[in-house]
């Protein structure tokens, strides 16, 4: 392989930075901290994050650590930042934005500042730290600004940024009032990787119609002088490895602590974490449209829902839990019986073992969100599966893995009818049709996997 003109791992390291990172060992076992420690750790990287701690003035002493060669470096924030930068800016503003949900965004120009200073912060300790050939690797809409701040810096290392969630079309993202500030600092990074093919086309729209970007060739874009270089890598997980996890002892109690309430009935399962974008309360309408045009499922199906709580100050996400309390309990009401809960609907978190377990004892996986980045809810329910009975994942159209994942049964989470019947035909599918598709699925997760993902936002770049 010729060398790699992005980063070349003899000459320099890695500076990783996200907002939360990896320094819970709990939090190692997820697609993005796997696939970030195994590139630390080859280059004796940094991991620069929030701590995930607030302090009550702005100093701007750094907490540093080493964990088998990964260097943390993790700041606290103050109380009016994470309200400004985090629960305001982050996800206020963005999140909604980027989810195409424009009328739940709350455009306050205090989180701006909030953010704009938060991203300053970061630039300033990464660029104490940066020699010319590290390459710095910033993760997420958090840090939209942090390479304009690290140019003015006069910090040359490359620069990438991975963007885990959708970039919507240019016309939504136009009505954020910083739209113009935050797409010139995004012109310098040298490459941008995103999710889906749908995300590169628009953002390279956006890079021309907004920029005067001109395409060099179809992933490079010439703005003012400087090429960019835009890829696309979808995010994948290691396969196998869930595979095995799905097997382990903890995975085995967990499936051994739902079967004495499942019985013989069959069990459909969601795990999202709890947040309006995965159309939560639009797929328990559809669990309760199965149970009203399929009398025949009463008693003879569940439905699982893990979901975790999530941002739960900020107010669109405490009115979605009410939502789906009250939802759950009309369905129950309507339909539940002495022997039968319809919908168990858990607002609590489990560790990755127990999921990977009661994925693998579900016969159906509802991954409906109504926008997603990725979604690897669905890559791993895949991954779970016993080959010899696997079963069958229902996935929305407006998740980023639709597009590698076609074998599952495509759905539009808006259709409740639609979903329904879906559903329906999941719990009929015969053994040959399951294990065909999953095959499909499998091989799909195996072959685009996280190493894969890495590989294609480092790959050698054509000039
Ligand atoms: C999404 C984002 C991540 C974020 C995660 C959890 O997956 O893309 O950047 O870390 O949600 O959200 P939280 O706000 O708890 O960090």
């Amino acid at each position: 392989m010729s060398p790699n003109p992005l980063f070349d791992p003899a000459k320099g390291r890695l500076i990783a930075v996200s907002n939360r990172t990896a320094i819970d060992p709990n939090a190692r076992a997820g697609g993005l901290a796997v696939a970030l420690w195994d590139s630390l750790a080859e280059t004796k990287g940094t991991w620069v994050g929030w701590s995930g701690k607030l302090r009550d003035f702005a100093g701007s002493k750094l907490r540093e650590t080493t964990d088998d060669g990964v260097k943390f470096t993790l700041t606290d924030i103050t109380k009016e930042q994470y309200e400004g930068f985090y629960l305001g800016y982050a996800n206020s503003v963005l999140w909604p934005l980027l989810h195409n949900r424009l009328d739940l965004a709350v455009f306050d120009n205090h989180y701006f500042k909030a953010y704009a200073e938060i991203n300053l912060k970061f630039a300033n300790i990464i660029a104490s730290k940066a020699n010319e050939d590290d390459f710095i690797w910033v993760h997420d809409y958090h840090f939209f600004l942090l390479a304009h701040d690290l140019r003015a810096a006069n910090v040359t290392s490359k620069i990438g940024f991975f963007l885990h969630i959708p970039f919507p079309a240019p016309e939504i993202f136009r009505a954020l009032p910083e739209h113009d500030i935050i797409g010139r600092a995004l012109c310098d990074y040298d490459v941008i990787g995103l999710q889906t093919e749908n995300d590169v086309r628009n953002f390279i729209r956006f890079l021309i119609e907004d920029f005067g970007g001109e395409p060099i060739n179809p992933e490079q874009v010439r703005v003012e002088g400087r090429s960019i270089t835009i890829r696309h890598c979808p995010i994948g997980m290691n396969g196998p490895e869930f595979a095995q996890t799905a097997r382990c002892e903890v995975a085995d109690q967990a499936v051994a602590k739902l079967n004495r309430f499942l019985g013989k009935r069959q069990l459909i399962i969601g795990v999202d974490r709890m947040d309006y974008s995965k159309g939560l309360p639009q797929r328990f309408e559809a669990v309760g449209r199965l149970f009203d045009n399929h009398p025949e499922t009463h008693g003879a199906v569940s439905f699982t829902q893990i979901a975790p709580p999530s941002r739960s100050i900020v107010d669109e996400y405490a009115q979605l839990r009410e939502q789906l309390d009250q939802l759950s309990g009309r369905i129950n009401g309507d339909y539940g019986d002495l022997d039968w809960i319809p919908i168990r609907y858990l607002a609590r978190s489990y560790t990755r073992e127990e999921i990977a377990g009661l994925y693998r004892l579900s016969d159906v996986c509802l991954v409906t969100p109504l926008q997603d980045g990725m979604n690897l809810v669905a890559k791993e329910f895949i991954a779970a599966q016993d080959p010899e009975d696997p079963g069958v994942l229902i996935l929305s159209q407006f998740a980023g893995a639709a597009e590698q994942m076609q074998d599952a049964i495509i759905v539009n989470p808006h259709a409740t009818d639609e979903v329904a019947q879906a559903i329906k035909q999941a719990l009929e599918m015969p053994l040959s049709e399951r294990k065909k598709r999953w095959e499909a699925l499998y091989q799909n997760v195996c072959d685009e996997d996280i190493k894969w993902w890495r590989d294609q936002f480092f790959a050698p770049l054509k000039s």
